[in-house]
């Protein structure tokens, strides 16, 4: 097809992705066709250098905002966005520290060679099991969420004989973000965190009441605070007001007591643009505000600047998400009636909520374009589905498609790495697609698909 040059796609695309003059799609200088044909369909696709690049940049950006105020900061992976062995080293190579949030993620990133020290541990609901493999790992940081989990951790340093455990009590600052209701996490009514927000006048707050019990304990080292607002965040005010109640809680704690808390972490979240013409959020100028935000509210009573905290971000969506696409084959396709004056027609995939299931959960949207050819036919109105059994099964619910698209043809769905492949699951017995880094035109598997035979081999009979 001579009439199409070579010509990028744009976000919300990886920069890697063009349409070759031939109309097929090429990710990370691989033609899509070949990846396609080499690891079959579905596949999750990562473009290694994005994935990279990213970490890295969200990385300087952050310490040079952070660096302008004088102040330290490390960046923790989110790895609940994605995480296998390979992602694990690449996130140590990179300089970056790594966030579990629980003992499979851990173990995870341990596999992965990321020191005991560069990581952190969160969960509202952490079992034994996971703070003896935290323990025995030496963490660099276990995210307590509870006052009861204060005492569990004292617990479980007295039975493996360890001091000082190192612990950051999450805060809930009251402040409500987020692109979803589930996806929001430190508004009042919800189960993450500890409030800041004193009860009666003279109560204390059940933040301030975890702090002091872990002053208590020779077994713990209060290392610091953590506040993370929600995800898929579009607006920085939120960050910066989240930092705000932070560093003023963190001096009112100064004053009472004298400890004065050595880490603040700031959480994540940061926003990515999902579909074309969404403009995500500039992290420079996040960056910027968050630090200017922190430096205003690090005084005590009198005005005068206190020692700043070391600070640290957990961002997962904005490194992974961008970085990944899915690529499905076409089976059927079908024209419904939507309503009186709207024809839809629904392309069949190989795939679906068992690999995405953000559409069905959260109301996410997606987009999609044709990878394997370029077509002249025109536009339609199309939405894409999987192959469960289920009316919401939707993989992208309305996107614009050729026309003559059919059965064989392959579809590339954007920004599919972040919490894809993390929370897929094996509904009606679909086996998950691998996963594949993408790199100079050549991919390799990083999780292999899944086969019938691992289903036999789980089920006892
Ligand atoms: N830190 C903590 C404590 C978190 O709970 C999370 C996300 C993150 C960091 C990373 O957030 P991110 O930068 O990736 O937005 N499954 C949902 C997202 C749930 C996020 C849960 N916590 C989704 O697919 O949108």
């Amino acid at each position: 097809m001579a009439e199409f040059s070579a010509q990028r796609l744009g976000l919300p695309w990886p920069a890697s992705v063009f349409r070759d003059d031939d109309g097929a799609l090429r990710f990370a200088g691989a033609d899509i066709r070949e990846l396609a044909a080499e690891f079959g369909t579905p596949a999750y696709l990562v473009d290694e250098d994005e994935f990279r690049g990213r970490a890295r940049d969200i990385k300087r950006v952050f310490q040079a905002a952070f660096a302008e105020i004088g102040a330290d900061l490390d960046v923790y992976y989110a790895s609940k966005a994605f995480l296998s062995v390979a992602v694990a080293r690449w996130i140590t190579q990179d300089g970056l520290n790594l966030d579990t949030a629980s003992g499979g993620e851990l173990t995870i990133a341990l596999a992965g060679g990321v020191p005991g020290e560069n990581i952190g541990l969160h969960g509202n609901n952490k079992s034994d099991d996971e703070l003896r493999l935290a323990l025995n790992h030496s963490v660099g940081r276990i995210v307590v969420d509870s006052l009861a989990e204060v005492h569990q951790v004292v617990r479980i340093a007295q039975e493996l004989g360890v001091q000082q455990v190192p612990v950051m009590v999450r805060l809930t600052t009251g402040v409500h973000a987020g692109g979803h209701e589930y996806i929001s996490t430190a508004h009042e009514d919800q189960k993450f965190g500890l409030s800041i927000a004193a009860g009666a006048a003279s109560s204390p707050s059940p933040a301030w009441v975890a702090l002091e019990e872990i002053l208590r304990h020779p077994e713990l080292r209060l290392m610091g605070v953590h506040s993370h607002i929600g995800s898929q965040i579009q607006q920085s005010a939120g960050f910066a007001a989240a930092a705000e109640a932070v560093l003023t809680m963190r001096a009112e704690f100064f004053a009472a007591t004298g400890h004065l808390l050595a880490e603040v972490d700031l959480g994540g979240g940061f926003g990515i643009a999902y579909l074309p013409g969404e403009v995500p959020m500039d992290l420079e100028i996040v960056a910027k505000e968050m630090a200017q935000a922190v430096l205003a509210m690090n005084v005590n009573d009198a005005g005068e600047p206190l020692p700043l905290p070391r600070f640290s971000i957990e961002p997962g969506r904005v490194i992974a998400g961008p970085a990944g696409i899915t690529v499905y084959e076409v089976g059927t396709v079908k024209q419904v009636r939507a309503s009186e004056d709207l024809v839809r027609t629904y392309v069949s995939v190989d795939g679906g909520m068992s690999d995405n299931i953000r559409p069905a959960l959260y109301g996410a949207h997606y987009h999609a374009v044709l990878a394997n050819r370029q077509s002249a036919a025109e536009p339609m109105l199309a939405r894409v589905v999987g192959k469960h059994c289920e009316s919401g099964d939707i993989v992208v619910h309305e996107v614009q498609l050729p026309s003559d698209i059919q059965a064989g043809d392959l579809l590339a769905v954007a920004a599919t790495g972040a919490y894809g492949r993390a929370m897929s699951s094996n509904y009606n017995m679909l086996t998950r697609p691998p996963v594949i880094a993408v790199q100079d035109g050549s991919g390799r598997v990083l999780i292999r698909r899944e086969t019938y035979q691992d289903f036999l081999s789980l089920d006892q009979g």
